[in-house]
This record gives structure tokens, sequence and C-alpha cells, in this order.
């Protein structure tokens, strides 16, 4: 009979069918995890191989970005957008946080287990907005960043509940730098004020160094109304205490968003370790924004975390000279970088961005004189 002869053949062909289509799912899903696994090595910082695949991937990513930075600001605005409720001015609550020293805990934690720590606390992105109060700013929290993770997450772990508790709205950005140049802390500070910008109007930035804990919770993280505040009077675990030297306002530094805008923000030309944070200060003297400190200087005592030494900058001193005169040329004005990703990450919001190159390493150009 004919169907029972067809039927094995039936079976067959069938059965040669899944197999093909099985054989192609593998191969196409092969296929799908190479160019995945391609471009995260391409997002991690060590990719000069390619310049073609480079560009591709920076672009793709500055796409990526951007949606990103929509979404962020959208859900930013549902969050914060609170006219209607009345609540309180933060300014008339009693905070309680007098007399207590931060218990500062130094010892290395992991992500997975800070994340489980703070998730109470933090919204996406390393948002908090005090529920019970509306606070006078918004505040952006910026730190510079590269190859750090144990400080970075040291820092959250012992900063995050301060800021809690004196009900600061603040966001979170780590602007991490690429791998190819030295260090460049300014030019991330401008990166991040920038962005940070397009995702909620702020009124108050703190540049924030990535090794640097507090020690108490009423070092209050708030920018005075007319002039930029330091905090960092004392790293209380260093050999030489109180301040480095008259005019230092390095690790941590609040400024209002029109203070920053006023001196053309920080400097980009400051590459490896050194002298970037005086040549801020001669931007902020030179338009009558001197800094101020609390009166109590036992407010600025932090713990200073230990790290490698960085490459020092051959050229700071000679950049420092001239300071006043590239204010009006160096800075936001001429700031130019690739934003290689922008993400909200559980406790903080992620700038990866590639920087220019640094200038010629022998004689400083012609602009300095
Ligand atoms: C944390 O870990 C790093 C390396 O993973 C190590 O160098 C450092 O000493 C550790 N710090 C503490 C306080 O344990
Ligand atoms: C500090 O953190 C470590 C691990 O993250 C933990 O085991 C330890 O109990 C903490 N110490 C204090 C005093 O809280
Ligand atoms: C809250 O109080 C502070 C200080 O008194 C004031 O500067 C700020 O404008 C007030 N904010 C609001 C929303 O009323
Ligand atoms: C900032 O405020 C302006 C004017 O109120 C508004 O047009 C803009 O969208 C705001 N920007 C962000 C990022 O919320």
């Amino acid at each position: 009979m004919k169907p029972t002869k067809s039927r094995p053949r039936q079976f067959l062909s069938v059965t040669a069918i899944l197999l093909c289509s099985l054989i192609v799912l593998q191969a196409m899903q092969m296929i799908y995890q190479t160019v995945k696994e391609s471009s995260r090595k391409h997002d991690t910082n060590n990719c000069v191989r390619s310049v073609l695949g480079y560009t591709f991937d920076g672009v793709f990513a500055q796409k990526v970005a951007e949606g990103e930075i929509e979404r962020v600001k959208e859900s930013t605005a549902a969050v914060t957008d609170r006219a209607s409720r009345l609540l309180p001015n933060c300014s008339d609550i009693q905070l309680k946080l007098e007399g207590k020293n931060v218990q500062v805990n130094t010892s290395n934690i992991t992500n997975f287990d800070l994340k489980k720590e703070l998730e109470y606390l933090l919204q996406a992105g390393g948002l908090y907005s005090p529920e019970d109060c509306e606070p006078p700013d918004k505040t952006a929290i910026i730190i510079p960043y590269r190859d750090r993770m144990n400080n970075l997450l040291t820092l959250l772990r012992n900063l995050v509940p301060i800021l809690v508790r004196q009900r600061i709205h603040f966001r979170i950005f780590v602007v991490e730098q690429t791998s190819e140049y030295p260090f460049n802390r300014c030019l991330l500070f401008n990166v991040g004020f920038v962005e940070s910008m397009k995702v909620d109007n702020f009124t108050c930035v703190i540049l924030h160094d990535v090794d640097l804990i507090p020690r108490r919770y009423d070092n209050l993280y708030q920018c005075h109304p007319q002039r930029p505040r330091h905090f960092v009077r004392d790293r209380s675990n260093k050999e030489i205490r109180g301040l480095p030297y008259r005019g230092f306002i390095g690790g941590v530094l609040a400024m209002r968003r029109w203070q920053v805008e006023k001196i053309n923000g920080c400097s980009n030309m400051y590459y490896g370790w050194g002298k970037e944070d005086d040549d801020l200060y001669k931007r902020l003297c030179a338009v009558m924004l001197k800094p101020v400190r609390y009166d109590n200087p036992a407010l600025g005592e932090y713990i200073a975390l230990g790290h490698s030494k960085q490459q020092k900058n051959k050229l700071r001193n000679v950049m420092l000279r001239g300071a006043k005169i590239r204010m009006a040329e160096d800075g936001l004005s001429s700031l130019s970088y690739t934003r290689v990703n922008f993400l909200e990450r559980e406790l903080y919001t992620w700038l990866l961005v590639r920087v220019p190159p640094p200038p010629p390493p022998r004689r400083p150009r012609a602009r300095f004189h």
C-alpha cells in the first residue's frame, strides 16, 4: 500500500527540514553571539585595533545614549515634578545630624552586596529625592573616574546614607574616561556638567573625588547661595593634617550652575596629575567667586583611600601660569569629547567618554603668552 510506503519517507523529509532549521538557527545564534562579543570588546576601553570599527561603535553608542538620555529625562521629570504636592520646604525641617560621626567602613564590598545595601534608598541611576519635603536644590554629584572600582563602591557605601539623612535631592554621575590618554579630571567634570543638564535642571553641582570619604553627618552637601563651597579641610588619616596649602580647593567642591558657567567651567588641558584644581581656583578668584568653607573645621574631616599614584603632568606649572588668560577660550566653550556610553546603573548614572589627545608634550603652545 502506498501510504505505508511513503510514510517513512515523509517522516524522513520532515525530520530533515527540522534538522536544517535547527542548524540554521544555531548558526544564526553563533553569529549573533560573536557580534555581541566583539561589540562588548569594543565597549571596554582598550580598543585601538580597528579605526573603522571604533568610529562605528562610537557613532552607534552616541545614538543609543541619545535615546537613553531622553528616557532618563522623562522618568526623572515624573519622579521630581511634585509642584502640586505642596510639601514643606526641606530647609525648614530640623535635621538630626549633630554630634554623630559616620562609622566609615573602608573594607572592600562587592557591587552585588552594595546594591543590596542601598536599593531601599536609591532609584535607578543613583537618584534620590526626599519624600517628605521639597529640597531647595537639585544636586548633581559628579565623580570623575577611571579604574578605581573599590574606591567608588566604598565612597557610595558611605556617602549615600549621609546625603539621604541630609535630605539632599541628588543624582550621582560617574564620568569614566577611556584608557588612551592620561586622566583628565577637569575635562571629565565639564562633561559631567554638560551631560547632567540634559537630564535635569540641576541648580547645584558637586565635583567629588572618588577616594575621599566624609566623616560627619553635619558636613552638609549644599551649595552656598553666592559662593562656591569647598569641603575637604582635613584628610584625617594622613600625616600632614589640615589644608595642604592656602587656596586648596581639591577633593570636593560645590558650585551653582551659574557659577560654573561664569568661569567657563574647568580647564580641558590638564592631563595627568596636578594643579587642575589650582587652575579652577584662579578662575573663581578672577570673577570674585572665592570659595567658602564651613566655620567649624571638624566638618571638613575626610578619610583618604589609598590608591596607586597617577602619572604626573609635566606641563602643570606652565599651564597654571596661563590660567586666567586661557579661561575664556579653554573650558565649556571649547569642550570636545565622544560619548561612548550613557547608562543608568543601579547605583549611579554612568558616562563613558573618549577625550581628545593631550597637547604636545614639549613646548606649551603660543596661546600661553
Ligand atoms: C581592596 O581590594 C584591593 C584589590 O582588590 C586591595 O588592593 C585593597 O588593599 C583592598 N582594601 C581593603 C581595605 O581591604
Ligand atoms: C564593614 O564591611 C564588611 C564587609 O563589607 C563587613 O563584613 C563588616 O562587618 C563591616 N564592618 C562594620 C564595622 O560595619
Ligand atoms: C526653602 O527655604 C530656603 C531657605 O530658607 C529658600 O532659599 C528656598 O527658596 C525655599 N524653597 C522653596 C521652594 O520655597
Ligand atoms: C530645564 O528647564 C527648561 C525651562 O523650564 C525646560 O525647557 C527644559 O526642558 C528643562 N530641562 C530638563 C533637562 O529638564
